[in-house]
C-alpha cells in the first residue's frame, strides 16, 4: 500500500505588488530584481489576515475538486513559518474554519523545505494507517515578518498557499518513491527571526531594533542553497538509477532564478522541464512547491506516472529533495 496525492489547489492574496513598487521607497530597481533573483511581482495579504486565511480558500477548492465531504479529513498538518500565532498550531485553526469534527494535526517548521519534510510525514502516517484522509498545507504570510524598509530581503517574499490531500492508493508504483532530506543548525544564524521566541521575547527594544524581521545574510544563504539543492538533488538520481532523461520535472524551492538554474544544471535538465513561477509570486516559502505543482496540474502539464524531483533550501539550514511518481490524471 502507498500513499499519494489525491487532490491539490492553490491560492495566492489578489493584491499585486510589482518591482517598481519598491522603487518609491528603497534604493533599489526593476532590473536589479529581475536580474539577481528573476522575479518581477509578488502578492501581499491584507492587513489582518493570517496564513489561515491564505489556506482555507485552497483546503476548500482542494476539497471540492475531490467530492468529499470535509468532516472525512482526519488529519492537517501545516507547513509554514508564519503562523497565525505561536500557539495555537494554525492547523488547529484551519480545522476549526472548516467545521472539521473528528480531526488532530500539527503545524511543522522547516521553512523553506516545510512543504518537502511534511510531505515526507505525511505519507508515513497514511500508509501506516494513522491518518486516512490527510490535509497537507504549505503556506506562508511572508509579508508579516518582512522589514520593509531593508532592501536586502523585502523584495525577495511574497505570501501565498498550496494544499493538497494525502490518501492511500492502490497503485503501488505511484506517489512517494525516495527521499533525501537534511537540517543543519550550523547554518541557523545566517537566516532567522532573531526575536520573539523563547530565547529572546518580544520587548520595546526587540522591535524598534526590527528583530521580529526576517534577518538574512544573502550570499552565505546563496552558496548553501546551490551547493544543498544541487547535491541532495544529484544523490537521489544516482542513488534511484535516474537519468535527466527518466525526469519530467523538477519541482525547485522558488528563492532565486540563479539557485534553480545552477540545480537544474547539475542535474542535466533543460529548461523546458524545471517549473518556475518565482517570477509571478516571489519566494512564497512552504507553498512555493506545492503552488508549483497545483498551477502546472491545473494546466493539464502534468501525467499520471511523471517522475518528478521536488528539491528545496531553507532556513535552519533545511533542505533535501524527493522523488515523486505524480498520481493523479
Ligand atoms: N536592490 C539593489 N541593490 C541591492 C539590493 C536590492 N534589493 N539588495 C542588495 N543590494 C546590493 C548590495 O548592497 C550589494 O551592494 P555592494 O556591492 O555595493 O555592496 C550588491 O547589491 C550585491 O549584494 P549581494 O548580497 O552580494 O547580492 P546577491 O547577488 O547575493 O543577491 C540575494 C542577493 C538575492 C538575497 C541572494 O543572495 C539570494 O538569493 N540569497 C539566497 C536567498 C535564499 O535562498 N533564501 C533561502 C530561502 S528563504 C527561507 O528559508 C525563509
Amino acid at each position: 500500500m502507498t500513499a499519494t496525492i489525491s487532490s491539490i489547489a492553490h491560492h495566492f492574496p489578489e493584491d499585486v505588488y510589482d518591482n517598481k513598487y519598491f522603487e518609491k521607497f528603497l534604493d533599489t530597481n526593476d532590473e536589479w530584481i529581475t536580474t539577481r533573483t528573476g522575479i518581477k511581482e509578488r502578492r501581499f495579504a491584507k492587513n489582518g489576515l493570517g496564513t489561515s486565511d491564505l489556506i482555507i480558500p485552497a483546503a476548500l477548492e482542494c476539497i471540492e475538486k475531490r467530492g468529499i465531504d470535509a468532516q472525512e479529513i482526519d488529519c492537517i498538518i501545516v507547513a509554514t513559518v508564519t503562523p497565525d500565532y505561536m500557539f495555537p498550531s494554525t492547523a488547529a485553526l484551519v480545522q476549526h474554519k472548516l467545521g472539521i469534527k473528528d480531526c488532530w494535526g500539527y503545524d511543522i517548521s522547516a521553512a523553506c523545505s516545510g512543504f518537502l519534510f511534511a510531505l515526507n510525514t505525511a505519507v508515513k502516517m497514511v500508509e501506516s494507517g494513522a491518518a486516512k484522509k490527510l490535509l497537507l498545507c504549505g503556506a506562508d504570510k511572508m509579508s508579516s515578518i518582512m522589514n520593509m524598509e531593508d532592501r536586502s530581503h523585502a523584495i525577495l517574499f511574497g505570501d501565498g498557499a498550496g494544499v493538497c490531500l494525502i490518501e492511500k492508493s492502490e497503485d503501488e508504483s505511484l506517489g512517494l518513491r525516495d527521499s533525501i532530506l537534511r537540517i543543519d543548525g550550523a547554518g541557523g544564524n545566517h537566516l532567522m527571526q532573531k526575536s520573539g521566541g523563547s530565547v529572546s521575547p518580544a520587548t520595546a527594544e526587540s522591535v524598534a531594533g526590527a528583530e521580529h524581521f526576517i534577518y538574512q545574510e544573502g550570499q552565505p544563504v546563496f552558496k548553501a542553497a546551490v551547493k544543498g539543492m544541487a547535491d541532495v538533488s544529484e544523490e537521489l538520481m544516482i542513488k534511484n538509477d535516474l537519468s535527466s532523461d527518466d525526469i519530467a520535472w523538477l519541482v525547485p524551492h522558488q528563492a532565486n532564478l540563479r539557485i534553480i538554474d545552477a540545480c537544474a544544471n547539475r542535474m542535466g535538465l533543460d529548461k523546458e522541464k524545471v517549473m518556475i513561477n518565482i517570477h509571478k509570486y516571489g519566494n512564497t516559502t512552504a507553498a512555493t512547491i506545492p503552488s508549483c505543482l497545483s498551477e502546472w496540474h491545473e494546466a493539464g502539464k502534468l501525467k499520471k506516472g511523471d517522475n518528478l524531483i521536488l528539491s528545496s533550501f531553507g532556513a535552519g539550514f533545511t533542505w533535501g529533495a524527493i522523488w515523486l511518481k505524480w498520481s493523479m490524471d
